[in-house]
């Protein structure tokens, strides 16, 4: 049998740390995996030298997972269809807004019998107010199938090698099981389910609540409010997978990727941290992007403006409050003490 081999899509800093356990991986299951893994990595000058080159010879992303060491046959490359060509499995892990533009450059240039595995939380615009699954973009634009991996998992813990959970969503059992080798580690536990579509909007949707967590933070309101936006964010994405997406398994939001996800993004993620400082400065979420992350991209701004587009297009803004509320806290529409006033009559209490 020949060789499995990977690619990593993304080299940001999830991309980053998961290409550190996937290096590591396919020299372990060395029958199975091709021992070279390519990573894509979107070309940047660092002091003057390429981001690839300083990946290549020091072995580690010192822009976007500084301190932590890649293993050596982690090869950046930064030309995307040079780094995909001979790939099995594409793992996709690039903030969502640059995905269409990824697929373009890889239309018929990649092997037509690939699998992919998308790591990014987020949507694609269907059209002005439908929005389409990632993995189901992948699928159509580049004809291979898409699973998912989503969970609770802030990329430097990982990196840390700090126990944690992870929950991919793939149909296929013997591709799930291959991608589980690919992934798992003594510390990062991988739970493998059916129902790619709600594991996936699990991820995207969660980031739409951070931001709603750190305004509360922002406006020091405390832990039973937190706690409160936390559960109404929950019941909104059961709901949003409920009315869009119809049939699902309930079960899917007590894995890593449902109610673990949003605990941790909450706590201590980046969407959470701008927002409770776009509350503190006044400043506008793309100053303090650019001003705190340094390169890394924000997901839940955006994702609540696509989402926002889409609940009123179908007439359903009133029965997601919360989403609607940060949407239109962070185009300044509303302010961030409006929030509670937004949610105090939530279709949870009726
Ligand atoms: P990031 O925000 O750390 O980095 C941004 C990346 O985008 C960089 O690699 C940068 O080079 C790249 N980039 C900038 N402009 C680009 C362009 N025009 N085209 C292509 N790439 C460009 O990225 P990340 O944290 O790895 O996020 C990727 C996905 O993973 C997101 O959907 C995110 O929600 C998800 N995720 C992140 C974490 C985390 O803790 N960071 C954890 C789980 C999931
Ligand atoms: P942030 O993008 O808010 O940092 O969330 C990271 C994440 O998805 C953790 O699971």
């Amino acid at each position: 049998m020949p060789k499995i081999r990977i690619c990593i899509i993304g080299s940001g800093n999830w991309g980053s740390a998961i290409a550190k356990i996937i290096g590591i991986n396919v020299k372990k299951f060395e029958d199975k995996f091709e021992e070279e893994v390519m990573m894509y990595v979107y070309e940047e000058m660092i002091e003057g030298k390429k981001l690839t080159d300083i990946i290549n010879e020091t072995h580690e992303n010192v822009k976007y997972l500084p301190g932590h060491k890649l293993s050596p046959n982690i090869i950046a490359v930064p030309d995307v269809v040079e780094a995909a060509k001979n790939a099995d499995i594409l793992i996709f892990v690039v903030p969502h807004q640059f995905v269409p533009g990824l697929c373009t450059a890889l239309l018929g240039k990649i092997k037509s019998s690939a699998v992919s595995l998308s790591l990014i939380k987020g949507f694609t615009q269907e059209n002005d107010t439908k929005l389409k699954l990632i993995s189901k973009f992948i699928e159509e634009k580049l004809k291979i199938p898409c699973s998912v991996l989503m969970g609770a998992n802030l990329s430097n813990e990982v990196a840390s090698d700090y126990f944690c959970e992870t929950t991919i969503g793939c149909k296929d059992k013997i591709m799930g099981a291959i991608m589980k080798d690919c992934i798992q580690t003594e510390n990062f536990r991988v739970r493998v389910v059916e129902e790619i579509e709600a594991v996936e909007i699990c991820g995207a949707l969660k980031n739409i609540v951070a931001c709603a967590a750190g305004f509360v933070d922002g406006l020091d309101l405390g832990d039973n409010t937190k706690a409160a936006v936390i559960r109404l964010g929950l019941m909104e994405i059961v709901n949003y997978v409920k009315l869009f997406y119809g049939k699902f398994n309930m079960s899917i939001f007590f894995e890593s990727c449902g109610i673990a996800d949003l605990i941790t993004t909450c706590y201590g993620g980046r969407n959470r941290r701008v927002c409770e400082q776009f509350v503190k400065t006044g400043k506008t979420i793309k100053e303090l992007e650019d001003e705190l992350l340094n390169g890394q991209k924000l997901q839940g701004p955006l994702t609540a403006e696509e989402v926002y587009g889409m609940l009123k297009d179908s007439n359903s803004t009133a029965k997601f409050p919360l989403f609607a509320t940060v949407h239109r806290i962070c185009n300044k529409e509303l302010k961030p003490n409006d929030l509670i006033e937004q949610i105090r009559n939530h279709p949870e209490y009726e």
